[in-house]
């Protein structure tokens, strides 16, 4: 059956109730995701009216599990976020250690990844602790993902290339590669548990996250509206130690939201901890711009986007690069590109991809070929911007910026790196300022009756950042 026979009323229900389930939010933003894979699993079943199709996931679990396993976004990598894995293994742990050495014998460790994906957040851990010795204790690694196939791909191990993408990280030892596989070695293998389980519903699962010491949550709750993030912190807030740590990814924060977490900067990494841990503060320090292409929800070029004509490779093509199934997107936003050569969206879909991806010859080649046709897409000027920014040649980057926010005064991720740059400059006046119109910028979207979830759930992360350095 064709996608475009389920309307925005087919989606509202699945969304509802996927968000009931889940916690995983539908928006504007990531319509086409929900689209997508729910017109997949209805072939699959040869079911023609989304309404029965609906009827099937709420009486069948195992078809239910198969249609989140569409849904959730399994992006991940070794060692993502590295700085965090640093402050693991040369902060965290050995504090922890000397602190329980004093109370207990032996001191015991627990460590859980929760939304661990295809495994490669929990073995990192077991990796660093390897990497940092710690003969001294006992560590537990327990994992959980509400994704049934990414938890029997975590328990097999097996690797390629793609989830290596960390360049500064040598981590080949604990690897044997066979052709384009990669075995990850039994020593590490076997030191961590994993669950299919659902945060949403613990009570359902045996896995145990109770006295945990240390609480991976990254790169979940970008993908949670706002209560689905109370109710699960709330969960971590009764589960972890009073002296533990909980690390977020790079894109969320529990600022401005009512918890009894604080953060803390160690090192060069943000951790967050409750309020009444005994280990004070330490001393801040500017933390490095986060990698808003590799890490971000998807761009906010999808979201105001209104189809018209044939654009159904393209409505597929965002559906996938939203939930990071990058090589059918690619192949999609390439089809829509052989009907419509000069399709904006489709180029820019690409470029953001491609940036993705780390290709960044093919992010700069496919934001000309959008700028060709219209040399006004803030987005394409955005991309450039932020492939030459990563590359330091901030000069260049400095102009691309300005192009985004002269195309779209609104662009409030351009505004921030805008900002960014002015202090690679050591310009702290025009930085300052600079943060303050990204924070105008996104307040504006507010005022104009726009959400900032629709802006991305980047939209909140940005705000925090400004609001932290502006002075
Ligand atoms: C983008 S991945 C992040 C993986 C890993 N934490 C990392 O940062 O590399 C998000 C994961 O959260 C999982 N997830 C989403 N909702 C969940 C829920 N309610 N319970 C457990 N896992 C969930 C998804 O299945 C997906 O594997």
């Amino acid at each position: 059956m064709a996608i475009h026979e389920i309307n925005d009323q087919h989606l509202l229900t699945f969304s509802d109730f996927i968000r009931e389930k889940t916690g995983l939010t539908f928006d504007k933003s990531n319509w086409y995701a929900l689209k997508v894979s729910v017109g997949e699993r209805m072939s699959a079943k040869s079911v023609d009216q989304p309404l029965e199709y609906f009827m099937q996931i709420k009486d069948d679990l195992k078809e239910c599990e198969e249609l989140i396993s569409l849904l959730t976004v399994s992006e991940t990598y070794f060692f993502r976020d590295r700085r965090q894995f640093e402050v693991l293994r040369e902060h965290v742990l050995p504090e922890m250690i000397e602190r329980k050495k004093k109370t207990q014998g032996r001191p015991k460790i627990k460590i859980a990844s929760c939304g661990c994906s295809l495994g490669a957040e929990p073995y990192s851990i077991a990796i660093a602790i390897d990497q940092g010795g710690f003969q001294e204790a006992d560590f537990e690694i327990i994992a959980c993902d509400i994704n049934k196939k990414s938890i029997e791909f975590a328990r097999e191990a097996i690797y390629s290339d793609h989830y290596f993408r960390e360049p500064e990280t040598d981590i080949s030892g604990y690897f044997e590669r066979q052709g384009k596989k990669i075995f990850l070695k039994d020593s590490i293998k076997e030191k961590v548990r994993f669950y299919c389980a659902n945060l949403m519903d613990l009570s359902a699962s045996s896995f145990n996250l109770q006295d945990a010491d240390i609480i991976f949550f990254r790169n979940v709750l970008i993908y949670f509206n706002e209560d689905t993030v109370i109710k699960t912190i709330q969960v971590f807030e009764k589960a972890l130690d009073k002296n533990g740590y909980l690390f977020l990814g790079p894109f969320e924060t529990l600022m401005r939201r009512e918890t009894s977490f604080i953060f803390n900067e160690i090192g060069q990494a943000l951790v967050w901890r409750l309020k009444e841990a005994s280990v004070p503060v330490k001393e801040r320090v500017s933390l490095p711009p986060p990698n808003i292409v590799m890490d971000a929800p998807p761009p906010a070029v999808f979201v105001d986007k209104v189809i018209k004509g044939d654009e159904s490779h393209y409505e597929k093509a965002a559906g996938y690069f939203h939930i990071k199934r990058n090589q059918i997107a690619e192949k999609e936003f390439q089809e829509q590109l052989k009907i419509t050569p000069d399709h904006v969206p489709s180029l820019v879909g690409l470029a953001f991809l491609y940036a993705d991806v780390g290709d960044s010859v093919l992010a700069l080649e496919y934001c000309q070929k959008a700028l060709k046709v219209d040399n006004l897409i803030a987005d394409a000027y955005f991309i450039q911007g932020l492939v030459l920014f990563q590359m330091k040649d901030f000069e260049e980057a400095l102009k691309l910026f300005k192009k985004t926010v002269y195309c779209d005064d609104k662009h409030f991720v351009a505004q921030y790196f805008l900002a960014l740059t002015y202090k690679e400059f050591n310009r702290p006046q025009q930085a300052n300022h600079q943060f303050r119109v990204a924070i105008h910028a996104i307040d504006d979207l507010g005022k104009d009756g726009l959400t900032r979830e629709l802006a991305g759930h980047c939209g909140n992360y940005i705000l925090s950042l400004c609001l932290d350095n502006v002075t």
